[in-house]
């Protein structure tokens, strides 16, 4: 079957594992993990942790699951976490900080993903107040998803989680995508991890894998999360079929990153020279945001789109976030940028001739 090209910018979970990473799968030496007897297994982790300055870490299936687990290692039920408002755990892992944690969120905004140091300092002593759930946990998130992958630099990180600890308070770094920060940054991957109390990344984003997740910390916190992980049904077999793409992902994945940040730069610029809304300044990474005005005729747009094999997620507060990743290549971009080009303007006209539609009956009725 000659299957149509289908360009998907919906994200870069949507990537499929590499040639190498099921032959690997398929070759990989394996055991029970339950009795730590999967050879891949152990060999991943170790990576894993080496890679990331940390004393040990632990396959998991995805990162919700990571997050959940560090934050169950870490926070006592009955406690508050602080989280910048809009950070992945607290508006998209479908309130587990409440139903499983038995956690209160503090929420704080941040400006491109960043909580600043004082509204941290403020944020800490309103949840220390007598009648506030005590603060045991600060949640960081790099890069921001919500924020459109904006990156957090090392040294900020350190120094909200010197705040943290100063005052009792642990930090877990939600990486789900952090070496599309540190290859942004040009910075090894451990630099993001100092002061860190334990930290999830994800496999199966920007690295292509099909599934997986990382949890890391002291040796003491990674074997809290690994019975936490028991505990919610998250233990594994013969898990070294995922290790073994792991193995792969941690090896060759994360320097072409730089190629995905590369094009969603270049889709940005395409698209904001055709007239669109968009801020090429803000695009750090993988993740680039077009502004959508008012009424505009998103159905038609998406169709539009989708008879060109684009796909694309609906807006969400007035905005379409695009993403980039191994599977669209450069000239994908190039081919995408006037097709979405020329579907915003027909969309766009539409919520005009729409406009003027209701004007008139208005004059009639
Ligand atoms: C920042 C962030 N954290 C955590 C997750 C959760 O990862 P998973 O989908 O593997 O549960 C995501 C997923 O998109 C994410 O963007």
């Amino acid at each position: 079957m000659n299957r149509k090209r289908i360009i998907d910018l919906r994200s870069d979970t949507v990537t499929r594992p590499t040639a190498d990473m099921i032959e690997a799968m398929s070759r990989a030496e394996l055991g029970d993990d339950f009795f730590r007897d999967d050879p891949t297994v152990l060999a991943f982790e170790e990576e894993a942790a080496d890679l990331l300055g940390m004393e040990a870490a632990m396959l998991v299936i995805s990162g919700t699951m990571g997050n959940l687990v560090c934050a169950l290692s870490l926070s006592p039920r009955g406690s508050s976490f602080i989280v910048e408002a809009n950070a992945h755990i607290q508006i998209n892992e479908s309130g587990w900080p409440a139903a499983i944690a038995g956690l209160t969120a503090k929420p704080v905004h941040g400006v491109a993903g960043k909580i600043g140091v004082d509204a941290l300092k403020q944020a800490i002593a309103e949840t220390q107040m007598r009648l506030s759930a005590p603060p045991s946990l600060l949640c960081l998130e790099n890069t921001h998803n919500a924020a459109g992958g904006r990156v957090t630099d090392p040294s900020h990180l350190a120094e909200l989680a010197d705040v943290a600890h100063a005052r009792g308070i642990k930090v877990h770094l939600d990486g789900a995508r952090i070496f599309n920060a540190a290859v942004a940054l040009g910075r090894p991957v451990r630099d993001f991890m100092r002061n860190v109390d334990t930290t999830t990344f994800c496999l199966s984003k920007g690295l292509s894998c099909a599934l997986g997740a990382v949890v890391a910390g002291s040796a003491d916190a990674v074997q809290a999360a690994r019975r936490w992980r028991q505990v919610i049904g998250g233990g594994m077999r013969q898990a070294g079929v995922i290790a073994a793409a792991g193995r792969v992902a941690l090896k060759s994945m994360v320097e072409r990153l730089a190629v995905d940040h590369e094009n969603a730069r270049l889709l940005a610029t395409r698209l904001r020279d055709a007239g669109l809304e968009v801020d090429v300044e803000a695009v750090e990474t993988n993740m680039m945001f077009l502004k959508v005005p008012n009424g505009f005729d998103q159905h038609l747009f998406q169709s539009e789109l989708r008879a060109s094999g684009i796909v694309i997620t609906p807006p969400k507060s007035g905005r379409i976030r695009l993403v980039t990743h191994r599977e669209v290549s450069t000239s994908d971009i190039v081919f995408c940028s006037g097709i979405i080009g020329r579907a915003f303007d027909l969309a766009q006209r539409q919520k005009v001739c729409a406009d003027a539609d209701t004007t008139t009956a208005e004059v009639v009725y």
